[in-house]
């Protein structure tokens, strides 16, 4: 398991009190949606397989850190579903992904 993954289901483990809603939501996600393989985005910011897991895990870690400093009463557990799903409609259908290839501009290479 690479450590985006042990990322991932260490934050997973941190949902208790709405677990069973939670992990019946996460398996419809990981097995019928492309949110595990799918990019961050097009061409910018993790535009690579799994950036959009990547990119989801690391908002809930600075989430649960930047909330801890400022709003320490906000659960661990909603600052991980926020974090973790707040760009679920990025992920797309397997095989129909949200993003469509696209080349980087002659301007973007440079
Ligand atoms: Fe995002």
């Amino acid at each position: 398991m690479d450590e985006v993954m042990k990322r991932y289901e260490a934050l997973k483990e941190k949902v208790d009190g709405r677990w069973a809603e939670f992990a019946e939501l996460m398996k419809f996600i990981e097995t019928e949606t492309a949110y595990l393989t799918a990019p961050a985005s097009t061409k910018f910011h993790l535009c690579i397989e799994g950036g959009l897991l990547e990119h989801s895990v690391n908002v809930a870690g600075n989430l649960l850190k930047i909330k801890n400093v400022l709003a320490p009463e906000i659960s661990d557990e909603s600052c991980v579903i926020v974090g973790l799903l707040h760009d679920l409609g990025k992920a797309g259908m397997p095989g129909e992904p949200q993003y469509l290839k696209n080349e980087p501009s002659p301007k973007q290479k440079a």
